[in-house]
């Protein structure tokens, strides 16, 4: 605030403008004032070149899995070498700061960095575990709308100017303005489903956006579209109880990223905050190292889809 104290600051502009007096403006010859020309339209804004491969985590139906993933596939990336920026497009129901075990250093969200509150660097969170790790919360605002499409898109060039070579778009549930805008400007979707019909359902749904709503489908271009299942029970889908991979595949058409087991330690590692792919002694954590190698291109046979038969010993003593 500027005090009288204070000497106001003068732009090199304005002083140049006060120098002239009273008398000078009325013995100032009349300019000849030209019609005002009609304003030319203006230029298509120039398409800003993004950098870093963004890659929506998404579903139709909610509680499927997706900030599970999100965190797991970041964390994974960031292990991998890559400079990665995770973001939770869940206006309202922020969650991912939880599973990242970084909520207690949320200063600022998504929504003020796009309201310009604050900078894109304040924003960032940086990971404890990876220095090449960061996330972006989601702001707690009732106002559905706080999102912008050119908001998420400068947000998103900014992160690609800024050496970022992997941004992922924890989407929320639904196929609301949240959901939209996280899959837009996607280069890739990881569509997350887990093994019943309802599920699938919703997701074939979700497929359709993707190839019709989307910044590349406008283009005449398409979002690479990778199916992660989750969830998934080898003895329930035995018992007809679920949908077997094959079931999912067949309906959604889609190439199979990951197969994640049914693991209680999922539950126990959000709760702590460490993304579950971190556990290496975990059977769904292993399962999200692969689909991680998957994404970068690796080949890896799908684990933890079949029903382990007991041993001998195991049956005699019950192991
Ligand atoms: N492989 C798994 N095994 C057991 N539980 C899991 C597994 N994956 C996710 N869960 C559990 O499912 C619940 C929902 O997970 P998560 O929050 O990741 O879903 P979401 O799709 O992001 O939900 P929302 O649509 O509300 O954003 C959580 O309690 C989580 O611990
Ligand atoms: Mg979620």
């Amino acid at each position: 605030m500027t005090t009288e104290t204070e000497s106001p600051i003068m732009d090199p502009i304005s002083q140049s403008h006060s120098s002239g007096t009273t008398a000078d403006l009325a013995d100032a010859a009349p300019v000849a004032t030209a019609p005002e020309p009609t304003p030319a339209p203006a230029p298509p804004k120039p398409e800003r070149k993004r950098l870093a491969e963004v890659l929506v985590v998404t579903s139709g139906k909610g509680g499927v899995g997706k900030t599970t993933t999100s965190a797991s596939i970041a964390c994974g990336l960031a292990r991998a070498g890559k400079k990665v920026c995770v973001i939770d497009f869940d206006v309202g129901l922020r969650n991912l700061d939880l599973i990242m075990g970084c909520e207690r250093r949320v200063v600022y969200d998504f929504v003020n960095v796009i309201h310009g509150e604050c900078t894109l660097r304040q924003a960032l969170i940086k990971d404890k575990r990876f220095e090449n790790l960061y996330v972006l919360a989601a702001s707690q605002t009732r106002d559905k709308d706080a999102l912008t499409k050119d908001g998420v898109e400068k947000v998103l060039a900014d992160l690609g100017d800024d050496g970022f070579q992997f941004i992922v778009c924890d989407s929320p549930a639904g196929i609301e303005k949240g959901a939209f805008l996280a899959m837009y400007f996607a280069d890739r979707a990881i569509v997350v489903v887990n093994p019943e019909v309802s599920s699938v359902r919703d997701s074939d749904r979700i497929l359709g956006l993707l190839s019709s709503k989307t910044h590349r489908a406008e283009k005449g271009q398409r979002v690479k579209e990778h199916l992660l299942l989750t969830r998934y029970s080898p003895t329930r889908v035995e018992k007809g109880d679920m949908l077997s991979i094959k079931d999912v595949q067949e309906i959604l058409g889609l190439e199979v990223i990951g197969v994640i087991p049914e693991a209680p330690e999922v539950l126990q590692s959000s709760n702590s905050g460490e993304p579950v792919i971190l556990d290496a002694n975990s059977n769904a954590g292993k399962a999200y190292d692969d689909a991680v190698a998957r994404l970068l291109g690796q080949q890896r046979e799908l684990r933890f889809t079949t029903v382990e038969k007991k041993g001998f010993f195991s049956k005699l003593f019950g192991g």
